[in-house]
């Protein structure tokens, strides 16, 4: 059961209590009424409830114990959009889709209609008139007066819009104008897709000086994933990658955007710069992503990876990886959503490079391989913990630069 609704009772009493002490925390879903926001806000109330275990959500493992993460149950859950399909209606479709289980929109109702009611409407919409600044001015006023009326120590602004074309003109995209909102209202921020948010040059000096912790880009859930696993095994096994081909088949409203060039462009970067960093070069080889509406939230990724062995021995290997995209992604989110508020709590700030573990297109320099990236978020884990785990300990002062220390 998430903040929004007070009408359930989480199994364990022990948790409960330690949930009804701690500070709430608020969750700012960009693209609120989409596949993955709808599924991390259902998925949250179930877990909290007990309904189903934590699987995929890697800040439920042992490693971060007593990290002082902000429990399910704390989280508050609002957003923009600029759709207006109320979210108990998104989430049974995604229960028809097969993405959500049965029942569950049903059972997480209240959550869901207490979410629901604080989406606020997004931008630009068609035929703003609105310049640029009054946008984010708008943006930064919903942030401060959903943090203000809940009473909530942070609120934590994730990015799960519809993926946009790399940017062009010289005006902002709405992803970087949700970015400079979230700086404008004191809002650590996560940007889950490849648009440009907080990566946009104009706020660079801005986010620097904000003082705020910040990750991105693109959540790693599926191809890339894998990408980071096999790249590094063949460069540790001396073995000469001559090839590397992708496909990539989905549908859903990611399907539907990605069917533009120039979006499927910004999502592509990020999957070859995981081979770039893992084999020291990009091999021969394309990614393509096919929008196939008939196969909605499920995607099919395909890669064709030649490559030679001793004496030139020529070998391919293939993966077929089918998964559910917003399962795959929802507990990321949540994820990440903790985590950057207690980097916040503990003084950290600019960008999280001990995040890299979570996304295809990490900011700075960090290792690209799935282990290496692991070591670092467990670093980063075990730093929280060293700065005390509660709020009332406040250990790293502000403006410290998470990107600087040594993780
Ligand atoms: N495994 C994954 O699902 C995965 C992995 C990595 C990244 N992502 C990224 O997450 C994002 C969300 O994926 P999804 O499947 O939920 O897509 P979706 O199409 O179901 O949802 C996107 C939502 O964004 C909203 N939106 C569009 N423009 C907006 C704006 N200007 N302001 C506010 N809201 C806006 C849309 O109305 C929609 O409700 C995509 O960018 C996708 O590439 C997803």
């Amino acid at each position: 059961m998430s903040a929004n609704s007070a009408s359930r009772v989480p199994a364990d009493p022990a948790s409960q209590e330690a949930a009804d002490s701690a500070p709430r925390v608020g969750v700012w879903l960009i693209g609120a009424r989409g596949s993955v926001a709808t599924t991390a806000v259902a998925g949250c109330a179930a877990l909290t409830a007990g309904l189903h275990p934590p699987v995929g959500m890697v800040t439920e493992t042992p490693a971060f114990a007593g990290c002082g993460l902000p429990p399910l149950s704390s989280l508050v859950f609002g957003g923009h959009d600029t759709v207006d399909c109320p979210l108990p209606k998104r989430a049974e479709a995604l229960a028809a889709a097969g993405v959500l289980p049965h029942g569950l929109p049903h059972a997480v109702a209240a959550d869901l209609a207490a979410a629901d009611a604080e989406i606020r409407p997004g931008g630009p919409l068609p035929g703003d008139t609105r310049t640029q600044d009054e946008l984010v001015d708008a943006f930064a006023a919903d942030l401060r007066d959903f943090t203000r009326r809940h009473g909530l120590s942070r609120t934590v602004v994730v990015n799960v819009a519809s993926t946009e074309p790399v940017p062009t003109g010289p005006d902002l995209p709405a992803s970087s104008l949700y970015a400079a909102a979230a700086l404008r209202a004191g809002c650590p921020y996560v940007n889950f897709t490849p648009s440009s948010g907080m990566h946009h040059p104009a706020l660079a000096a801005e986010a620097a000086a904000s003082g705020l912790p910040y990750a991105g880009r693109d959540g790693k859930t599926g191809q890339t994933l894998l990408r980071s696993v096999l790249g590094p095994m063949f460069a540790q096994r001396a073995l000469a990658v001559r090839a590397w081909s992708g496909t990539n088949l989905l549908g859903g409203g990611d399907g539907a955007a990605l069917a533009d060039p120039a979006a499927a462009a910004a999502k592509n970067a990020g999957k070859e710069r995981v081979l770039a960093d893992t084999l020291g070069a990009v091999p021969e080889g394309e990614v393509h992503i096919d929008d196939v509406p008939a196969l909605g939230d499920w995607k099919t990724a395909w890669d064709h990876i030649a490559f030679d062995g001793f004496l030139g021995a020529r070998m391919v290997l293939q993966t077929t990886w089918q998964g559910c995209d917003s399962a795959l992604a929802a507990p990321l989110v949540l994820d990440l959503a903790r985590l950057l508020a207690r980097a916040h709590e503990a003084g950290l700030s600019g960008p999280l490079t001990g995040l890299g573990f979570y996304f295809k297109d990490p900011h700075g320099d960090g290792p690209a391989a799935l282990g290496e990236q692991y070591a670092q978020l467990t670093a980063l884990a075990e730093r929280l913990r060293g700065d005390g785990g509660t709020a009332a300990d406040g250990a790293g002062g502000p403006g410290e630069a998470e990107g600087g220390a040594a993780l």
